[in-house]
């Protein structure tokens, strides 16, 4: 978690860095903090809270020069407060760190650094760093740079930093495992940051840092990249396909509601290109390597997180139904460290909107060290899962900066739709025409997106209105729509902060259904066509105990009329396809019963955009 950007060249540093944050601040928003060369002195402030808070903080000082690293805090060790802000400065008020990720032997260190005298005054795992490079520069009279080099070999965990020191007032240090950091290469300027979002305005060449690589950036333009074992390394300069538009809000009040917007387009793009439709054939391009080896496999095992999970639990029921292929999915966190059997006849897919999740790397790590062939069905081009994979398809869905996902699961699924059918196609277990029949749902699958998202809107604001206050939520669904429940009750407990639950609706009566009351919200989920009769029982025995009942139906579905107390329609399609639509209301569903209450629905309390620790 937690931004971090930094800063050396001819510019003052300080809008660099505090734009650079507000980008970043999808990544954590515990508090903020940004020290600078100032005239041979280092000015940091910090503070509790969002960047805007900083902002604040920073116009009642004097915050000048063209060195400067920033920070924005996803508190692991030590509460969000001022104190725990990064960055970190020395004892002797030398050298600043900032740091995303966690030290795990901090106490260790933290332990024999008290012995030789430093004070602690924060309670952070990152505390140790600064004060590490101050006695190791003190011990072998060394540069900075080999400095941070030699701390970081007695260091374990996970960390992207930045470092400075006021002795060295021409270097700007970064360093990389587990957590991402990119180099921006400017003219008479380097940028460093967690991802491209704070570099795209002033270069578009970068360097994506690999783990135990460091950069010694310096302002006369020249860089050196090493390991933290002091080998040189060749840099990968790479050209950004990012583009400023795509990440900010384009007139909408949050980047959730433009993201749920942006679906037709987000899938448009993730399927363009990969599908012939004239002669009914699937291009993906990234598996094409590997095809003999994903037809002859013995089973698919799908690792992923949060709403990534849900796209491959759908994954599991596309490729069954289509493919006939053996299919498991695997929460990343559980499958890592519960010894599962796999072995080099297994493909392991990890899917990922980020390709950051450090669990979900951890699996494929484990996985790959186990002769798995590892694929990546990731979003963000060039993120850490991508480069530990083999091979796989990008989902360009475009940057997602609501922590909630959305558009990144819409265009997951569809992505796993493609591979689905790529897989069936090879292994015949699907007729020509019916393949054909798919492909042309799926191509119009975005202006039915269209369509729906105009025509359901007003109608959800109306019943978020309604459901404001409730305290609870069910979500119910079948088939293809159970994993769509899932989602829908994900994203609600994530930005409005009320509970809910989904649940396979026919598991209802074994459990849940004593929770089924007047005062209880019942979203069904009954757009598609088969099991529809079985989810309409489910949904009279919700009727009959006065559970308020929102339903999500294809258009002129008149029994669920009779029923549910709401009814949202979608348009109709292919059953495989129906998960996203009916994803599409719940999304806004979500986000205007979080506005309704007031939250932050950007940047939910607790969470941040892509967890890289474990
Ligand atoms: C989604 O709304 C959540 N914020 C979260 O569950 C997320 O999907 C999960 O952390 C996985 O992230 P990833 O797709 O970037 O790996
Ligand atoms: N472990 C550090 C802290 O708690 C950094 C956390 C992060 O990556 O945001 O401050």
């Amino acid at each position: 978690m937690c931004g971090i950007v930094a800063y050396i060249g001819t510019k003052e540093a300080y809008p660099i860095l505090i734009k650079g944050l507000k980008r970043l601040e999808y990544r954590g928003y515990d508090s903020a903090g940004v020290a600078l060369m100032n005239n041979g002195n280092i000015s940091l402030i910090k503070q509790k809270g969002k960047v805007s808070e900083l902002e604040e903080l920073a116009t009642k000082a004097s915050i000048t020069g063209t060195l400067g690293i920033g920070h924005t805090r996803w508190a692991t060790h030590g509460p969000p407060s001022q104190i725990n802000s990064h960055p970190h400065i020395s004892n002797n008020g030398d050298i600043v760190v900032i740091h995303n990720g966690i030290i795990e032997n901090f106490q260790s260190i933290k332990e024999e650094l008290t012995r030789r005298g430093y004070k602690f005054i924060s309670d952070t795992d990152t505390e140790v760093l600064p004060h590490l490079i101050e006695e190791i520069q003190k011990k072998e009279k060394c540069a900075l740079d080999k400095a941070v080099r030699l701390a970081l070999n007695e260091v374990t965990g996970a960390y992207a930093i930045a470092v400075f020191s006021k002795k060295e007032p021409n270097i700007l240090i970064g360093a990389r495992k587990g957590s991402p950091l990119i180099v921006g290469i400017g003219e008479t300027e380097f940028f460093l940051a967690s991802d491209a979002s704070p570099v795209i305005e002033y270069t578009k060449k970068v360097i994506y840092i690999n783990d135990e690589e460091m950069v010694t950036l310096n302002r006369d333009g020249n860089f050196e990249l090493k390991t933290i074992q002091n080998e040189e390394k060749t840099p990968n300069i790479q050209e950004l396909e990012l583009n400023l538009e795509s990440i900010e809000k384009g007139g909408y009040d949050h980047f959730m509601l433009k993201e749920i917007h942006e679906q037709p387009k987000s899938i448009y793009d993730s399927v363009r290109g990969r599908v012939d439709l004239t002669n009914g054939k699937i291009k993906l391009g990234g598996l094409e390597e590997y095809k003999n080896r994903i037809m002859a496999s013995r089973r698919i095992v799908i690792v992923a997180c949060g709403t990534s999970w849900h796209a491959g639990l759908l994954a599991e029921y596309m490729i069954e139904d289509l493919a006939r292929a053996n299919v498991e999915v695997e929460y990343a966190s559980e499958f890592r460290y519960r010894n599962p059997v796999i072995d080099e006849d297994d493909i392991i897919i990890a899917i990922s909107q980020s390709g950051e999740t450090a669990d979900t790397l951890a699996a494929i790590e484990m996985a790959k060290q186990k002769g798995c062939l590892i694929l990546g069905v990731c979003n963000v081009v060039g993120s850490s899962i991508p480069r530990a994979s083999h091979a796989g398809c990008y989902t360009h869905a475009g940057p997602e900066i609501g922590v909630a996902s959305t558009k990144a699961f819409t265009a997951q699924v569809s992505v796993f739709f493609l591979i689905a059918l790529w897989i069936a196609e090879n292994k015949n277990t699907l007729s020509k025409s019916r393949l054909n029949q798919l492909l042309h749902e799926l191509e119009i699958l975005p202006s039915k997106i269209e369509s729906l998202l105009k025509s359901c809107e007003e109608k959800v604001k109306a019943i978020a209105k309604e459901y404001k206050d409730a305290t609870n939520f069910l979500y119910l669904g079948r088939g293809y729509n159970f994993p769509a429940a899932l989602e829908g009750a994900l994203k609600l407990k994530e930005i409005s902060y009320i509970h809910a639950e989904g649940y396979p609706a026919a598991e209802m009566k074994h459990g849940p259904i004593a929770l089924i009351d007047e005062e209880m919200p019942v979203v069904f989920l009954v757009n598609n066509i088969s099991s529809h009769e079985k989810t309409l029982s489910n949904v009279q025995e919700v009727a009959a105990r006065k559970g308020q009942v929102i339903a999500i139906a294809r258009h002129g579905d008149t029994q669920i009329k009779k029923l549910a107390k709401h009814v949202i329609e979608v348009p109709d399609t292919e059953d495989c396809l129906s998960p996203i639509l009916a994803s599409i209301p719940l999304q806004l569903l979500s986000y205007y019963i979080a506005l309704e209450r007031g939250c932050n629905v950007d940047q939910p309390r607790n969470l941040a955009k892509s967890v890289t620790v474990e």
